[in-house]
């Protein structure tokens, strides 16, 4: 918790962390660069940038229609607690650097973020 509000207060007084969106052919077909707020997750960054992240759960970290896989400044993030990393494991695509939209914050460094072609609810959907 500390490493968060050092890392926020730290974001504040400096630039906000940028995050790459890399292009996902429905959500966000040319990729976007975005800035975050202090405190901001990821998936509510997108949001306000009108990157329409799915959110079932409205981001309760209760579902995995907000997964992303981080590219880049993985290791800047908060950590995932034990109910994201559960959830983690259901996730379509899962990767080694795998998070919850929703509860990944960028704190002081830029990201770069991959939304999945698929998530558990289109994956439910379409078998
Ligand atoms: S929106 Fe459900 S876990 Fe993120």
């Amino acid at each position: 918790m500390l490493k968060l509000y050092v890392g926020v207060v730290k974001a504040s007084l400096f630039s906000m962390p940028k995050i790459k969106i890399l292009p996902h052919h429905e959500i966000c077909p040319n990729g976007i660069t975005i800035e975050s707020r202090p405190g901001e997750t990821v998936c509510e960054a997108a949001l306000r940038n009108n990157i329409k992240i799915e959110h079932a759960c409205e981001m309760s970290c209760a579902c995995t229609t907000c997964h992303i896989v981080v590219r880049k400044g993985f290791n800047s993030l908060d950590d995932a607690n034990d109910t994201e990393e559960d959830l983690l494991d259901k996730a379509w695509g899962l990767e080694q650097t795998s998070r919850l939209s929703c509860q990944a914050i960028a704190i002081n460094d830029d990201l770069e973020v991959e939304l999945p072609r698929y998530n558990i609810n289109q994956v439910s959907e379409d078998h």
